[in-house]
Parts: C-alpha cells; sequence; structure tokens
C-alpha cells in the first residue's frame, strides 16, 4: 500500500521553504509514511508527541502528519499555534467507537467512578474523562486513581492489558482497533517459524491472546527503545506497518519482519507529501475546538502529561 516510489526532491525543497516561512514545525507519527517521517522534525509515539507540541515555543505553527486525534491533543495543549491536518479526513475508528453522550450513559450508571480516556477520542470525549492515557503511560494512570474501580475507554484491549497490571478493576467500553485487531496467532506462529530466535514486539490495541504470545508489549515508543536496548538482533514487529522504516532506520544492523499485511492503518497511510505541501501553502487544515469543550479536554490530558 505503501510501497517504494522516487520523491520528486523539488516537493521536499519547496515543503522545506514553506516550513520556514512559514515558521512551522512538523511533527509526525511513527506509523506515517517513511517519506513523511523523514521530512518531519520530530518522529514519536502519541505521549511523545503530545509531549512535544505542549513543548514548542518559537514557532506559529504545527503540521500534525497523524490522525485527527492527535491533531486536536496538539492544538489543546499549544492553544496559540495553528496546528495543520495535512488531510483532515484522516480519522481513528477506534476513537469513533465513543460518544460523549455514549461515555455519560456509562458514568450514570457508576456515579463517582473516575474516568479515564485513552488518547484516541475526539475532544468532546475526552471533555467527559478525568484524564487521558496512552499505552505508554495506561497502567501508570490508572494506578494513580483513587478508589478500587475505574471507567477505562475506548480500547477494550488495552483495557485488558491494564487489568493484568493492577489491582483496580477496570470497567471497559467495548472498542478497538480494526487494524490491531487483523493480526492473528496464525501470523505470529508463521513468523516464528520462519524466523527463529527473532523476539516479537507488540501493540497492546492487540488482543490478549496475541499479547500473551510476546516477549515485548510496549507503546510504538517503547518499540524504539526495545530495538535499541534488547541484546537481540531480530525482531517480529506486530504492529502498523509504518513503525518498521524508523526501526530498520535507526538500527541498520539488525534485522525487523512486519507481521501481516493486514495491518496496515488506512487513515495513517491519508498523509503524503502533496498534502503536506498543500497544507502549508493553504494553511489548511486548522484544528479548531469549541470552548466548551477545549478546557476540560485540556484539563484531562494536562493531568496526564504532569505523571510523565
Ligand atoms: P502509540 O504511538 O501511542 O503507541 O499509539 C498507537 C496508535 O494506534 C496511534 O493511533
Ligand atoms: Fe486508530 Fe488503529 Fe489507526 Fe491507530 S492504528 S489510528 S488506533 S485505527
Amino acid at each position: 500500500m505503501t510501497g517504494t516510489r522516487e520523491i520528486p526532491m523539488e516537493l521536499i525543497a519547496e515543503i522545506q521553504r514553506l516550513k520556514t516561512a512559514r515558521n512551522a514545525v512538523i511533527l509526525a507519527h511513527n506509523y506515517q509514511r517513511p517519506e513523511v517521517q523523514d521530512i518531519a522534525d520530530f518522529v514519536g509515539d502519541s505521549l511523545e508527541l503530545s509531549i512535544k507540541a505542549s513543548k514548542l515555543t518559537d514557532i506559529d505553527v504545527i503540521e500534525f502528519c497523524s490522525v485527527d486525534f492527535m491533531g486536536e491533543t496538539a492544538k489543546l495543549l499549544a492553544p496559540t499555534k495553528t496546528v495543520l491536518l495535512p488531510d483532515p479526513q484522516a480519522g481513528c475508528p477506534m476513537a469513533d467507537m465513543v460518544t460523549p453522550e455514549g461515555l455519560r450513559a456509562l458514568k450514570a450508571q457508576y456515579p463517582g467512578v473516575p474516568v479515564v480516556c485513552y488518547v484516541n477520542t475526539s475532544a468532546a470525549v475526552k471533555a467527559e474523562c478525568d484524564i487521558t492515557c496512552t499505552s505508554a503511560n495506561a497502567v501508570k494512570v490508572v494506578n494513580s486513581l483513587p478508589g478500587d474501580t475505574v471507567i477505562f475507554a475506548p480500547d477494550q484491549c488495552l483495557g485488558a492489558w491494564v487489568q493484568r497490571h493492577t489491582e483496580k478493576k477496570l470497567i471497559l467500553w467495548e472498542g478497538y482497533c480494526p487494524t490491531h485487531n487483523r493480526i492473528l496467532p496464525e501470523h505470529i506462529a508463521a513468523q516464528r517459524a520462519a524466523h527463529p530466535g527473532a523476539e516479537v514486539m507488540i501493540h497492546p490495541e492487540c488482543p490478549m491472546e496475541l499479547l500473551e504470545m510476546a516477549e515485548h508489549v510496549v507503546s510504538t515508543g517503547g518499540m524504539v527503545r526495545v530495538a535499541k536496548e534488547s541484546p537481540a538482533t531480530a525482531f517480529i514487529v506486530a504492529t502498523e506497518e509504518g513503525m518498521l522504516h524508523r526501526l530498520r532506520k535507526e538500527n541498520p544492523d539488525k534485522q525487523f519482519f512486519h507481521i501481516a499485511a493486514t495491518a496496515i492503518c488506512p487513515n495513517m497511510k491519508k498523509t503524503t507529501l502533496e498534502k503536506v505541501l498543500w497544507s502549508l501553502q493553504d494553511l489548511q487544515t486548522p484544528v479548531s475546538i469549541p470552548d466548551a469543550v477545549a478546557d476540560r479536554a485540556r484539563q484531562a490530558i494536562e493531568r496526564m502529561i504532569a505523571l510523565s
């Protein structure tokens, strides 16, 4: 889907020129196309990108190459900056599985129970929660809350993983990531047979049955660290395929095998270099969040960042 193609140097040069003219910084998620990662100033997981956005001072524009909820998070943390999405249609089906009304109805069933929202949610949903989390800090966030019960939305797979690592009782929303749910146990078995000795690193958005088969259950940022720090020299990477580019680039002496061709997020792949260029040319599409939700959503994210 993202196969190799020649990238016109003029396109890259024009993006760089416009980036300077607009006083912009380009942030990209680890799942972005290789050529988009390569022109970014910073590539990271969703927690690292949020922290980065919150610390940017001397710039006017954040060009956010990912999906919409991460652009919203950046806007909440950097409200005075213009945050641009190269393709506003790049959404997240898991984030769409929970609405503010739905979450309010669940909260009404459990009065007083604190609510954790995965960052893969809209700003309007974040406004309904006490604190957000990412896959890098979910256990820490849940354990930081008072009481013995916590509502966790929307990823039931990440929630089930957190449940294994906390004494608290989690009430799980039944959302899931369609991309990570297309990774199957037989994919792991086949890759292990093809690459004996390779360690499996897997994202906690995958079902528990698969997490139990892996050596490392980590966020995308965690995968970068495991690849560097582990003495292993070969890895089976059970997450979205964009991850492989960074792992290979930063560890040229190690081998990385993608779990399966089914693990491609169509939304993460919507951002192309051309769209980055057009976005910087026209200052489109700016993220805008209604005041009615922005303050509450920001508080939930800032509570998470304070724990980092
Ligand atoms: P992380 O980069 O936080 O591991 O999240 C993965 C993801 O699915 C983003 O959509
Ligand atoms: Fe959403 Fe899954 Fe795509 Fe991440 S990989 S943006 S969770 S659909």
